[in-house]
């Protein structure tokens, strides 16, 4: 554990999208920290950072300024791809439209290839699959094809995926936008669960006032700015 239970800060972050004739300030200096085992809800109008945010903070997206504290180490701008895509997928794990679930493979495979991505040994690791689907309720789901799940089995999948390589950081992005209110619920309640039991820092993107529930803050973004920080 790092100083005080504080496993990521974002230090005087800014994220600028250059595109030629403008450039869209995405994050304007933010800071924030979150501790382990720590749900938080981001909150803000549609085109607040929201999403950018969760891009860098997992180190999908470098920043343009400012400093990332992850476990004990620091990046920054100028962190060579292959040490970040190395962190990612060893200790941060996605909830993303941009992640899909793979079509042509049945619901245990697409936990399994996360697994092969992320970790290096090979073995025992279908148990470890079927553990986290069935905890996630799917067990009688495994051989399923993505296409014969509804929207709310979809996206346990890809919960699952998410927590196969056991992160230590889990970025949601409306992971919720979907669902109806008792699927969006039982996401919410995975989440509690995760964080509860593994210590898993989870950060949640939504406009879903329904997901409060599960949240130990609410951070509210507006235009590239942290509105609060505070518990
Ligand atoms: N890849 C990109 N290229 C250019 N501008 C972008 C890109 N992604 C996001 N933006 C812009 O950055 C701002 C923040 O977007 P985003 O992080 O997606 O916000 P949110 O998730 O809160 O809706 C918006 O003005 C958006 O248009
Ligand atoms: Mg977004």
């Amino acid at each position: 554990m790092s100083n005080n239970g504080v496993i990521v800060k974002l230090e005087e972050i800014s994220k600028h999208y250059d595109l030629g004739e403008v450039v869209v300030k995405a994050l304007r200096k933010s800071n924030l920290q979150m501790k382990e085992g720590e749900v938080a809800l981001l909150m803000g109008p549609s085109g607040a950072g929201k999403t950018t945010l969760l891009s860098v903070m997992g180190l999908l997206l470098r920043p343009t300024t400012g400093k990332i504290h992850f476990a004990d180490n620091t990046y920054d701008s100028k962190t060579r791809q292959k040490i970040l895509t190395d962190t990612r997928r060893k200790s941060i794990g996605f909830i993303f439209q941009a992640f899909n679930l793979v079509k042509s493979l049945t619901v245990i495979q697409n936990v399994e290839i996360m697994y092969k991505i992320g970790k290096l040994e090979k073995t025992g690791y279908k148990e470890k699959c079927k553990e986290i689907l069935e905890m996630l309720k799917m067990g009688h789901r495994l051989d399923h094809l993505p296409k014969n799940l509804s929207g709310g089995e979809r996206q346990r999948v890809a919960i699952a995926r998410a927590l196969i390589n056991d992160p230590d950081l889990i970025m949601a992005d409306e992971p919720t936008g979907n669902l109806d209110s008792e699927n969006g619920r039982n996401i919410g309640e995975y989440f509690k669960q995760i964080a509860k039991e593994r210590g898993t820092t989870i950060l949640i993107a939504t406009h879903d006032d329904r997901l409060k529930f599960c949240a130990d803050r609410i951070i509210r973004m507006e235009d590239g700015n942290i509105l609060n920080h505070d518990h």
